[in-house]
C-alpha cells in the first residue's frame, strides 16, 4: 500500500550492502525497490564500503546483505562494522533488522557471525535470516558474475517491503 507521508516523518530503511559477484548487489536493488514501492519509509542504500556511521546511526531500521566468504562475513562488510561498532553500541537498542547472505553452498557461518553482532547492538530481528544459495562452490562458478533467481530477488523484494511498511505502522 502506498501512502503518502512528509518525507521528513517517514522512517528511515537503511540498506548496507557489500557484494563481490553481484549476487548481493541485486538483492539489496531489489530490497530497496520493495521498501520504495511501499511508499511509507525513506529508503536509502549504501554500499558497506561508502557507508557513514552518522546514517548509521539516523537509521530506524536496517536490511545487511551480503555474501558469506570463508565462513564469515566478507572482509568489506566487516570493516562496516568495525568502524562503526562501538560509536552504534547502547545507540541502537531495540531497532529492527533483517538479514540476507548470499553464500555459493553454506551462508551459516556469515549469519551467525551477524547475529551476534546484532545481539551487541541490541538490534531486533524482524525475520529469519534469508540465505540465497547461489550454487558457487569452485573457482570458476566463485568468480563469475552472479544471475540471482527471480523468485530469491522476490524474497529480498518482500523483507523490503515489509521492513518499511512495519517501520512506518510502528509494529517493530
Ligand atoms: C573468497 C571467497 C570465499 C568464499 N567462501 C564461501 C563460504 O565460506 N561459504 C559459501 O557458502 N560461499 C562462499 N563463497 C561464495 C560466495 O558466498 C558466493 O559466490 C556469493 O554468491 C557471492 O556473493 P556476491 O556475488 O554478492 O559477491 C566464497 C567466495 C569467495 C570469493
Amino acid at each position: 500500500m502506498s501512502r503518502t507521508m512528509p518525507k521528513d516523518a517517514q522512517p528511515r530503511l537503511l540498506i548496507v550492502w557489500h557484494s563481490r559477484t553481484g549476487a548481493s548487489a541485486a538483492c539489496a536493488r531489489a530490497a530497496a525497490a520493495g521498501g520504495r514501492a511501499d511508499g511509507s519509509a525513506r529508503v536509502v542504500l549504501r554500499a558497506a564500503t561508502q557507508v557513514r556511521t552518522t546514517e548509521l546511526l539516523a537509521a530506524d531500521g536496517y536490511i545487511f546483505i551480503g555474501p558469506e566468504n570463508l565462513a564469515s562475513m566478507s572482509g568489506a562488510m566487516k570493516e562496516m562494522v568495525d568502524r562503526s561498532y562501538y560509536a552504534m553500541l547502547d545507540r541502537v537498542n531495540g531497532r529492527p533488522y533483517a538479514l540476507i547472505i548470499t553464500a555459493g553452498s553454506d551462508g551459516s557461518g556469515a549469519v551467525r557471525q551477524w547475529q551476534r553482532i546484532a545481539t551487541g547492538w541490541r538490534l531486533k530481528p524482524i525475520a529469519d535470516p534469508l540465505i540465497i544459495c547461489t550454487h558457487a562452490d569452485a573457482p570458476e562458478t566463485i568468480a563469475a558474475r552472479k544471475i540471482v533467481p527471480a523468485s530469491d530477488l522476490a524474497r529480498a523484494r518482500d523483507i523490503g517491503a515489509g521492513m518499511a511498511n512495519g517501520l512506518a505502522m510502528g509494529i517493530f
